[in-house]
């Protein structure tokens, strides 16, 4: 049964090539000063920082700079952004890179007015936020997370080493969003790769769970098919276009809440992952990469039906004469496949965890009891072992 829900999306998207001029549409809508977040630098060498910094000036703003947030940003940095928002007395957060960009500036935008300490409050005791909260626009550069349309924000503690995502309400998610493909031509092949699996994983994460008939689950068989679509042509020719423009609108459907209304949701691997990405910094997607097999290959016998219908629908695995078991298997295969063609990683090892991590990696894991099976921590410690 279609459980009851209520749905809101606040996010104001524009999506296309000439999309950052709607950028004019938005700035007057908020106060003079902007704090303006990026990352390394891949802004500066394409030159969209160079477009962004005259659109702001255009429009009378004055600018913070808020560069250099590393991919996974860390509670160090957070502090460093609600301390210069604080300062300049900001009226928008805008961020233009990745995942890592909005994230942060969410996390910074439920912060700057906040008395207690962020990590604390927002991280380890899950709590919401009670105080003003600044506005976030984003400028997209790097697709897969879908925080350009949702409220979901991760920061990374070394020093605790945990990696923790908090989602919080409606009214965290960003004001606005501009989407525009071209800037994604300049991602390194393994960013593209690391963007397009995280995409897949998310669509999973909401698919494995429950057995109901569910609209969801149609909708996300469509957005799967569609990714593995686009991702092979893209592979063969990165500047195509129309892949890579609708990589990017399907990695805003695959996390944006729709497909998860009404129905219950696993993210495993993703609290797998996340933690496996505390001990090693390694890119987002290629963690969930590295542990999918052998989680789903875990977790298979308790789906059994599910992961037959993921077989037969989405990589159109034949069933005649064949055993569930053996259907629902060749759906995985076929998704292994899938994943080397791309070039993800397939195991922790290559991402720089080791045996004597795996213990720690299995604390910091938080186990969710949404999926098939609500594992307990000898099995964590088990399929961790054999994602090494
Ligand atoms: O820092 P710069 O120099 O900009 O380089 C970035 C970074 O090194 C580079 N890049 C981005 N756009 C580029 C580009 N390089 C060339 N050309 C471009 N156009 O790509 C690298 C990775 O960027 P990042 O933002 O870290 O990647 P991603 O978008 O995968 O974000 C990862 C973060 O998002 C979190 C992850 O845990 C991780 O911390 N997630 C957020 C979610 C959410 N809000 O719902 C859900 C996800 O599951 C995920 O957990
Ligand atoms: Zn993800």
């Amino acid at each position: 049964m279609l459980g009851n829900f209520s749905y809101k999306n606040a996010t104001k998207l524009y999506f296309g090539d000439d999309s950052l001029r709607y950028l004019n549409e938005e700035l007057p809508k908020y106060g003079k000063t902007v704090q303006l977040i990026y990352g390394g630098g891949s802004i500066k060498r394409t030159g969209l920082y160079d477009e962004i910094v005259t659109i702001l000036k255009d429009n009378g703003k004055t600018v913070v700079e808020d560069g250099g947030v590393m991919p996974n940003p860390t509670v160090e940095k957070l502090y460093e952004g609600v301390r210069l928002a604080r300062e300049n007395d900001v009226d928008l957060l805008l961020a233009v890179g990745g995942g890592s960009c909005c994230d942060y500036a969410k996390a910074v935008s439920v912060s700057v007015h906040c008395d207690e300490d962020p990590w604390d409050k927002y991280y380890l005791r899950f709590e919401e936020p009670a105080c003003e909260i600044v506005p976030v626009g984003c400028v997209l550069t790097m697709v897969g997370t879908g925080s350009e349309m949702n409220a979901g924000a991760v920061i990374t503690n070394h020093a605790q080493k945990l990696k923790i995502g908090h989602v919080f309400g409606d009214e965290v998610m960003p004001k606005f969003s501009i989407l525009n493909p071209m800037y994604t031509l300049t991602l390194p092949k393994r960013q593209m790769v690391s963007g397009i699996y995280d995409i897949f994983n998310h669509i999973c994460e909401q698919y494995f769970s429950g057995e109901d008939d569910n609209t969801s689950d149609y909708i996300a068989e469509a957005l799967m098919k569609s990714v593995i679509h686009s991702s092979l042509i893209a592979l063969e020719n990165p500047n195509d276009y129309e892949a890579r423009s609708n990589i990017m609108w399907t990695a805003t459907w695959a996390l944006n809440t729709l497909i998860s209304r009404g129905k219950s949701t696993d993210w495993m691997v993703h609290m797998l992952g996340q933690s496996a990405g505390a001990y090693t910094d390694a890119t987002h997607g290629m963690t969930l990469s590295a542990v999918s097999l052998p989680y789903y290959r875990f977790i298979l016998p308790y789906g059994l039906a599910k992961f037959k219908r993921f077989a037969t629908e989405v990589w159109g695995v034949c069933p005649e004469g064949k055993t569930d078991e053996q259907v629902a298997e060749e759906g995985l295969a076929a998704m292994e496949a899938w994943m080397r063609k791309l070039g993800v990683a397939l195991n922790l090892s290559e991402l720089g965890a080791t045996e004597d991590m795996i213990e720690g990696i299995a604390d910091g894991t938080i186990i969710l009891d949404g999926g098939y099976k609500v594992l307990t921590r000898d099995e964590v410690v088990e399929i961790l072992r054999q994602s090494l």
